[in-house]
């Protein structure tokens, strides 16, 4: 196994969606194969699959409850159906029977595993197993053909002996053979030999030795955007501020504290390359003076003198050699595109993200997050949609801004 290989699934979140066919047993296998290549996994099982493997095995190796039930007041009350669809940055169906397939393609939402193929807007693959005959028959196979045209991804099957005695094409492909299959999905080449650079997470502005000032962000959608510019391809340096998370292995990792300190790497990384994403909460003030010794406790009343720092955007689209496309992101309570626009113009962008603050379901901390994309003359709306998810959907979109701006 090649060190890429290894981290392929890195953060990943894959619900694994087992339908009932013989070769469901071998769900366990997936399972475990997609969690040695990084990946979280949550089970969704058919009443069929749960005739050929316990929920109780899928649940103990995945460390999370199976969901079975479409209306389960329990589970929805927990990780519900629709909550469970957007959790999902791949949606895997391994095995997929052919009854199952035929429901998918139909757009049915009987039980849970179907409905939530419906409902979720991350990537489907199916892993389909079946008797050859029932493979080679023309219905599945216009089934199959009509999910491929929809986008699902098909891995397999293969050839070999099967369950029933039968020698041909219906085997599920080996749970080795699956996990990569579902790592490739995640490596589109949109960015490859691109130059990207991120800012992320917040900025420390200190007061004195022991204290400064700082804000919320967690640097999770900047760290997404990175780990989705590598899958892209592209080459990452990602500036961060102070955030309890670890840099997406690949990526040159700047550590910064201060505003000051992110300016001038933002300068020195920036210039020249082809996509530059602020996505940094900067500390807009600074105190005006860095205490050398611990400020003592004094009267009732303490004022902090604060003076603006840097623009670290607008100071790297304004370099002599700025970067192709440079992406802002406008974290605001009220009047979202208004005030997105005016920093698109303000700050020369090439685009921005405006995401509403004022929401407590998306955005700063939260796992998920819905955004608008605004450049001069368009307004893109991106779903609720789980950070990860959303990192790469942007970054489709950022590559495709990429090309056009080196187009010749
Ligand atoms: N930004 C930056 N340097 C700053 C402030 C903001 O590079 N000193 C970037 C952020 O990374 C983000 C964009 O500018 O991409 C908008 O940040 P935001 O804080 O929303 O905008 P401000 O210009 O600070 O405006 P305000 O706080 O008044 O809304």
């Amino acid at each position: 196994m090649t060190a890429a290989t290894a981290l392929a699934l890195n953060n990943k979140q894959i619900l694994l969606g087992v339908s009932g066919g013989i070769a469901a047993y071998k769900s366990a296998e997936i399972v475990r194969r997609l969690q040695e290549l990084g990946a979280s996994v949550r089970v969704i099982m058919t009443d069929g699959a749960c005739e050929f493997i316990t929920p109780l095995t899928l649940q103990a190796l995945s460390g999370h409850p199976v969901h079975r039930q479409l209306l389960d007041e329990q589970a929805e009350a927990g990780m519900g159906h629709i909550e469970l669809a957007r959790w999902a940055d791949l949606l895997l169906i391994a095995p997929a029977t052919a009854d199952l397939i035929a429901e998918l393609a139909q757009g049915s939402a009987a039980n849970l595993l179907t409905a939530v193929a419906l409902a979720t807007p991350a990537r489907i693959a199916v892993a389909p197993a079946m008797n050859q005959q029932m493979w080679a028959h023309p219905a599945s196979q216009q089934n199959i053909d009509m999910l491929a045209a929809r986008g699902v991804a098909v891995l397999g099957p293969e050839a070999g002996i099967q369950a029933c005695g039968d020698v041909g094409l219906g085997r599920l492909l080996a749970p080795e053979a699956i996990a990569d299959g579902c790592a490739a999905l995640f490596a589109s080449g949109a960015l490859q030999g691109r130059r990207v650079v991120i800012t992320a997470g917040p900025t420390r502005e200190p007061l004195d030795p022991v204290r400064y000032i700082s804000n919320h962000s967690s640097g999770k959608m900047g760290y997404a955007l990175t780990t989705a510019a590598l899958e892209a391809g592209a080459s990452v340096t990602l500036i961060s501020g102070p955030v309890n998370l670890t840099a997406p292995a690949g990526a040159q990792l700047v550590a910064v504290d201060s505003a000051a300190q992110m300016h001038d790497a933002a300068l020195e990384h920036g210039a020249g390359c082809e996509l530059f994403i602020a996505a940094a909460a900067v500390a807009d003030y600074r105190p005006l003076l860095c205490a050398e010794q611990k400020i003592k406790k004094q009267g009732e009343l303490i004022t902090l003198e604060l003076t603006k720092n840097p623009d670290i955007v607008a100071a790297v689209t304004a370099l002599a050699t700025p970067p192709a496309v440079t992406i802002g992101f406008a974290a605001e309570t009220e009047q979202l595109e208004q005030h997105a626009r005016a920093k698109l113009v303000a700050k020369r962008l090439t685009a921005i993200v405006a995401n509403n603050v004022a929401r407590s379901d998306i955005g700063f901390n939260s796992d998920d997050n819905e955004v608008t994309l605004y450049s001069a003359d368009s307004a893109t709306r991106f779903d609720k949609r789980g950070k990860s998810q959303l990192a790469r959907d942007l970054i489709a979109r950022f590559a495709e801004l990429v090309e056009t701006a080196s187009a010749p």
